[in-house]
């Protein structure tokens, strides 16, 4: 919860108590009254992860026109861009510098001669009219500070802005609406990238900025600090490129990809705001890397949503530990990332492209997986160090499972009924969506899994629960509006593996903020398991006090759970009330709890609601990491 929210409550409490509520108070509305709205953005088109290819990974900011179109060329030939794969992006390194007179971006026209217009001026049009012919979309990066990420950190960055200090300020910084307008408007692109190095590295103490080679900014953001972040401040800056765009576009027709790695809160409010979101920091050719931006999304299964995706970051691969010789690996990442309907961006020099690659990136079936209809991004059915299971629910009411050896060693993993919210007594049928084989189980079965190896399935079962679906089995259609955190934790559980450019230099990884005490499928917002007055829950929301879940609700009748403080609350003292709305109505409500109460059944009709909210509110305003429980939640017909 932010501490503008906070207060919020307090005030509401306050004036409630000595009865001074008027409205000439203005007191901060209530968070948690319900809005019966779905406050994931609409701006901008991403109904579904958006795929295609990325400059960075393949080519850092070496890049260049000749470079960019064989990669498009490739995507065509190869069949990926039929297969989904249509957005071409440039990254860092296209720029040349701003000019003065009249504040336009100047493309390095040694890179990409194309964009040289005669008139003295610069433009992408040619280059994004090219791509469009070859139906491909196309997108551009920018950062929302004054100065680029290869500005702030690589001293030998190929492609590097030119001129004096202004000349060289070719972020958005003062120059949003204009910036937009040209790269969105003017020029066409279709997707924008928005970094954040220079909001974050641009201090006055660094020596680039004291010796004079850049303007000093903030830093509002402090990567590793939440409580030196201008969380405002930052979030407004993309607010005001959201206002941009759909000025530029009115039409609706582009995406916003943030990249705030995580930092920020950008995990609480990026939903509103823009269509992908980096969740961690950049990952690298390496399996622990790939375990480290893995976990900084696969725990925010209710953080992603048809047109706002958690992005863990582009695909590796083809690159290092994921070429071609460590196939294992390769096929991991690529079925981790369909699993967690992360957008599916190639990193790769597709010039080089094998064909075994080719099978990797453009297998249908995991490819299906990641463009499902349903937007769910798989929730964890088991968490382990070792082995995770990840489980994702179809808009068909089908599943898919993941199975994941985190290890380098071979590991045997028994996968269960329970696990798939499947019935134990009829039979379970796997397809290997990397080979085709079928093989049927009942109850449990034990799988085999090589050295990081990722056994991927579809599945088909009787439902355990038949007449609707669990709401931790659509993720994709509940959304934490407010989600009750009130002093943001850093997160313990995102795997902390060597940092290829720092090695054991420094005193090692530490936990940083991510998104830790957010609401949970199947788990506490801790990664408890869901338990009520002593009665276990295996399907059901974790939550925290003052919170108010967001719920989509596609035809069905009825809204059913049980409710209560879960047995992982520390205090004894806080006292929570549940309480059920449909399009704004109150249809179900709980007494005033404390923990150790048994569960408390709340049914509601929910027929014709279009979102139902669930609101659990606490005594206090600042009750600090209070968890509540909707246990057995589920919408049925
Ligand atoms: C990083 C970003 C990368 C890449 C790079 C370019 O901040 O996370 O994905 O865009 O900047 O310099």
């Amino acid at each position: 919860m932010s501490r503008a929210l906070r207060t919020g409550l307090l005030l509401a409490a306050s004036f409630a108590a000595t009865g001074l509520i008027t409205t000439e108070l203005h007191a901060a509305p209530d968070p948690l009254t319900p809005t019966g709205q779905w406050s994931v953005t609409a701006r901008g088109q991403a109904p579904l992860p958006p795929m295609g290819w990325n400059s960075w990974n393949a080519f850092n900011s070496d890049i260049d026109e000749e470079k960019l179109m064989a990669a498009a060329k490739a995507l065509v030939d190869t069949g990926l861009a039929a297969k989904g794969y249509r957005y071409v992006d440039i990254d860092d390194g296209w720029w040349l510098k701003r000019r003065q007179n009249d504040g336009r971006l100047l493309i390095r026209t040694a890179a990409f001669p194309s964009a040289q217009t005669g008139d003295g001026n610069t433009s992408f049009r040619p280059l994004t009219d090219r791509l469009h012919g070859m139906g491909l979309k196309a997108g551009i990066y920018s950062d929302i500070g004054r100065n680029s990420c290869g500005q702030a950190y690589t001293a030998d960055f190929k492609g590097q802005p030119e001129g004096n200090v202004a000349e060289r300020e070719v972020g958005l910084y003062d120059h949003i609406d204009q910036d937009i307008g040209l790269m969105m408007g003017e020029w066409g692109f279709d997707l924008i990238k928005i970094d954040g190095c220079g909001i974050r590295a641009m201090s006055p103490e660094n020596k680039l900025v004291s010796s004079g080679q850049y303007r000093a900014l903030g830093p509002l953001v402090d990567y590793e600090n939440l409580s030196r972040t201008d969380i405002p401040a930052v979030r407004d800056l993309y607010r005001r490129v959201g206002l941009a765009l759909a000025r530029t576009r009115p039409a609706n027709d582009y995406v916003l990809s943030i990249c705030l790695w995580g930092a920020a809160d950008v995990r609480s409010w990026a939903k509103e705001l823009g269509n992908m979101s980096r969740t961690s920091e950049d990952i690298s050719p390496n399996w622990e890397r790939m375990l480290h931006n893995l976990d900084s999304a696969s725990r925010r299964e209710l953080y992603a949503h048809p047109n706002s995706w958690n992005d863990p970051d582009m695909l590796y691969v083809g690159t290092g530990e994921f070429d071609t010789a460590h196939v294992q690996e390769a096929r991991s990442h690529m079925a981790l990332w369909a699993m967690l309907n992360a957008p599916l961006i190639i990193g790769y020099d597709m010039r080089k492209a094998t064909p075994e690659l080719l099978s990797i990136l453009g297998n249908n079936a995991l490819i299906a997986l990641n463009q499902d209809a349903g937007g769910n991004q798989a929730v964890l059915a088991y968490d382990g160090d070792t082995a995770q299971i990840f489980v994702k629910t179809l808009a068909d009411g089908g599943k898919a499972v993941a199975l994941l050896n985190r290890t380098g060693g071979p590991i045997d993993v028994k996968l269960t009924a329970a696990h798939l919210k499947l019935r134990e007594d009829s039979g379970i049928d796997l397809t290997d969506l990397w080979t085709g084989a079928q093989s049927r189980f009942t109850k449990e079965v034990n799988l085999h899994l090589a050295a990081h190896q990722t056994l991927v399935f579809r599945v088909a079962g009787a439902r355990a629960h038949p007449g609707g679906l669990y709401l931790s089995e659509m993720p994709g259609s509940v959304n934490p509006a407010v989600d009750g955190i009130v002093e943001p934790m850093a997160d313990p559980m995102v795997h902390r593996g060597l940092l290829p450019w720092r090695n054991t230099r420094g005193d090692g990884e530490h936990p940083i903020y991510g998104g830790w005490g957010g609401a949970r499928a199947d788990a506490t917002p801790y990664g408890m398991s869901l338990r009520i007055g002593g009665v276990n829950f295996s399907s059901g929301i974790g939550a925290l006090a003052n919170s108010r879940l967001e719920v989509r609700n596609a035809g069905y009748r009825n809204f059913a759970a049980r409710v209560g403080i879960d047995d992982s609350a520390l205090s004894p003292d806080a006292r929570v009330r549940f309480e059920v709305f449909a399009d704004g109505r109150s249809v179900a409500r709980s007494g005033w709890m404390k923990r150790g109460d048994q569960p408390v059944a709340l049914n509601a009709p929910v027929e014709g609601a279009r979102i139902i909210e669930l609101v659990a509110r606490g005594d206090r305003g600042d009750l600090q990491n209070v968890t509540v429980t909707w246990g057995a939640a589920a919408l049925d017909r």
